[in-house]
């Protein structure tokens, strides 16, 4: 007998097959046990009746505990009253592995508790529903990059040096040094850039960061491209298509955990629809102001009520172009003409989901990225290296990151990053 997945069951209406699952939920009475079933792919529903599995196989049905294991033989049917469409009418059923008293029940749960039991509590629909959207985020990613011409370049997770600004870096011993746990990878991916000319990287980042907030991970995954021979406007097209891309892809691939996470689709569409919007920060700035925020002034970062008023002035993400020089890190490219700005964008999600891309055109010339290096008190001997990209060759670049979570949060429209990632790591929590 044919062994198959629950995702796969429409390809089998009519046929006998086995399925190895877990018990996610359970209602029976005299007569009849619907099991709710999950094996990773999907949840479906198994129906066991006395008079055709026999007395024995359906007080075993009767009486399996929440996360029990089994395996079950049974015929596929449609089911035109679950959003699933199929369910299976159970024939034989064996136990593989007992559960006691599993910890998460169908009541509601508070947060920590929950936490404690990540391990577990990825086991639940709506967690399943976010994992598919990270895969298939992920998944997208690699045909973009991969279809555009780029080149997968991975970057090294222990470091010398900090690209970002020196207060978030986790250090540790390295022999007779210290080292860094990296920030991004992006310093390394302007060399590859060099080497290879359109790159992009996938990886772990890191940050000490003491924020505490629903945007804020201490270890986020990002995806940095960098492209040689290229301004930051062309950068910016590449941005939206990759969104637009990452939305299409969850669009087509993820119609079952969207509607899970009840999703609204049509918003998601309307993502897909470029070009997005482009605004100065000096514009963003006025525009704050204008609408009575007293709290920010030209030269200020934005903070999360700023990102979210001016996201909610548009109906699409919007690129916030050309930030103040003192609040950007030492590697962005001057402005032509303005002393004050230099040539950067944050990308900017709506409904309140926060920046999701932050990049800019890169400094080619030697003399002045020196000058940098040395203005930010950061030592020219560890940039040395990267210095040596603006001394053989140098040409214009440009590149940004994206963080992967943050950006699911948005499409899969949750309310905290810490559901974004499988097991997230926060300023109070490194356990499970
Ligand atoms: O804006 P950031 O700091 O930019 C860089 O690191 C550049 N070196 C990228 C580049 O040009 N190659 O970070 C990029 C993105 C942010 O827009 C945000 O989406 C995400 O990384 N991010 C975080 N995500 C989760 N938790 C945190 N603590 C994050 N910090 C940044
Ligand atoms: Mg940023």
């Amino acid at each position: 007998m044919k062994r198959i997945s629950i995702i796969d069951a429409k390809n089998y209406v009519g046929q006998t097959v086995e399925i190895g699952a877990w018990v996610a939920n359970k209602r029976s009475s005299g007569k009849i046990a619907f099991l709710e079933l999950r094996d990773g792919t999907a949840y479906f529903q198994g129906v066991a009746v006395k008079n055709e599995v026999g007395e024995e196989i359906f007080d075993i049905a009767k009486s399996l505990n929440q996360e029990t294991s089994i395996i079950l033989t049974g015929e596929i049917r449609e089911d035109a009253r679950s959003h699933f469409g199929y369910e299976i009418g159970i024939k034989t059923l064996e136990v593989v592995g007992s559960s006691e008293d599993y910890p998460i029940t169908p009541k509601e749960h508070g947060t920590d508790f929950l936490m404690d039991h990540r391990h577990l509590w990825l086991r639940s629909s709506k967690q399943h529903a976010i994992m598919q959207i990270r895969n298939e985020m992920i998944r997208a990613t690699y045909e973009f990059f991969n279809d555009n011409g780029f080149i997968k370049i991975d970057p090294p997770i222990l470091t010398g040096s900090a690209p970002e600004g020196t207060t978030e870096l986790f250090e540790t011993d390295y022999f007779d040094q210290k080292a860094y746990l990296s920030q991004s990878g992006q310093l390394y991916m302007e060399a590859a850039a060099m080497a290879f000319g359109k790159v992009f990287s996938f990886g772990p980042t890191f940050r000490a960061e003491k924020s505490k907030t629903r945007r804020h991970l201490i270890e986020f995954w990002m995806i940095e491209p960098e492209m040689a021979f290229m301004h930051q406007e062309e950068s910016l097209e590449i941005q939206e298509q990759y969104i637009a891309y990452l939305v299409q892809g969850v669009l087509d691939n993820c119609d079952y955990a969207l509607t899970v996470l009840e999703r609204d689709k049509g918003i998601l569409e309307r993502y897909t629809q470029l070009p997005y919007p482009r605004i100065s920060y000096d514009d963003a700035v006025e525009l704050l102001i204008k609408n009575g925020f007293e709290d920010i002034q030209w030269g200020d970062d934005f903070g999360s009520p700023h990102e979210t008023f001016i996201a909610n002035s548009f109906e699409k993400p919007v690129f916030i172009l050309n930030y103040p020089k003192q609040i950007k890190p030492f590697y962005m490219k001057p402005h032509p003409t303005r002393e004050d700005v230099v040539i950067c964008a944050d990308l900017i999600a709506p409904e309140g989901y926060g920046e999701i891309i932050g990049g800019s055109e890169r400094e080619t010339d030697y003399d002045q990225l020196l000058a940098e290096i040395k203005k930010f008190g950061l030592s020219p001997e560890e940039y040395k290296w990267y210095l040596d990209l603006r001394k053989y060759g140098s040409v214009p670049h440009a590149g940004f990151g994206l963080g992967l979570e943050r950006a699911i949060t948005w499409v899969a429209g949750i309310e905290h990053i810490r559901e974004a990632i499988p097991f997230p790591r926060l300023i109070n929590r490194i356990y499970p």
